[in-house]
């Protein structure tokens, strides 16, 4: 498997939820390359959003990727669920279930692609064992829950371990990041390993969340390629 450089990644979570709709085709004429898409349960994370419903009527709004993001416990109880929804990438918390290296291999399985995520306060080390069974490490840069929170700048140095453990193993895992995303610190990130920008506030926020959505592209490749 092979990764995109740099996938910009809209979370639709900062959008308007009377008018989905609207907002995915706003960020598709920017080019986005994936949508992602925030599950909460009110127990992995202090807050609810949206669940299996939501994600099979974008399916049918969008032929962009869906990177389900659940932030449930225990989330091999709903991987079969998500996928037949028409997730294509599901990403579950190492912090939310005893059983990763299962949960991973189930959500290939069924068809769609896999990614461990891990909260700030979780070390690179704890995913070591199960490298060779994702598609994709997410690393969180705020406490996940909410958005519109401020960048945790300790994100950096993780996606940089990261960058290197793919390098000398040579694997092909993306990076993805999420929270707090913005034009400010895109860049860094890139040159960091990042390839998947998840961004909320910095693209729904804003005036207009097609420019939003390139000005980040833009941003990320021209560091990329300013670098030596
Ligand atoms: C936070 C979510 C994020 C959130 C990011 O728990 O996982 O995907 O939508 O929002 P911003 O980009 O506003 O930090
Ligand atoms: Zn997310």
């Amino acid at each position: 498997m092979t990764y995109a450089r740099i996938e910009i990644a809209p979370s639709i979570l900062a959008g308007n939820f009377a008018k989905l709709g609207e907002e995915v085709r706003a960020v598709e004429a920017g080019g986005a390359d994936v949508l992602h898409v925030d599950v909460m349960d009110g127990h992995f994370v202090p807050n609810i959003s949206i669940g299996i419903p939501v994600v099979a009527s974008l399916r049918k709004a969008t032929r962009l990727p869906l990177d389900v993001h659940l932030m449930i416990e225990r989330p091999e109880s709903y991987i079969a669920e998500f996928v037949r929804a028409g997730a294509d990438r599901v990403l579950i918390h190492q912090e939310a279930t005893v059983h990763l290296d299962r949960a991973l291999t189930m959500i290939r399985e069924h068809g769609a692609q896999s990614g461990a995520v891990i909260n700030p306060a979780t070390p690179v080390a704890m995913l070591a064992e199960v490298l060779d069974k994702v598609d994709t490490v997410l690393v969180m840069s705020v406490n996940p829950g909410f958005g519109g929170q401020k960048f945790i700048p300790g994100a950096l140095e993780k996606i940089r371990q990261l960058n290197q453990l793919r390098a000398r193993y040579n694997a092909s895992f993306r990076i993805e990041v999420d929270g707090g995303v913005d034009p400010g610190n895109v860049g860094e990130l890139a040159m960091a390993g990042a390839n998947t920008f998840v961004a909320g506030t910095s693209i729904f926020h804003q005036p207009d969340a097609t420019s939003a959505t390139q000005q980040l592209r833009k941003l990320a490749t021209e560091a990329l390629s300013q670098r030596v």
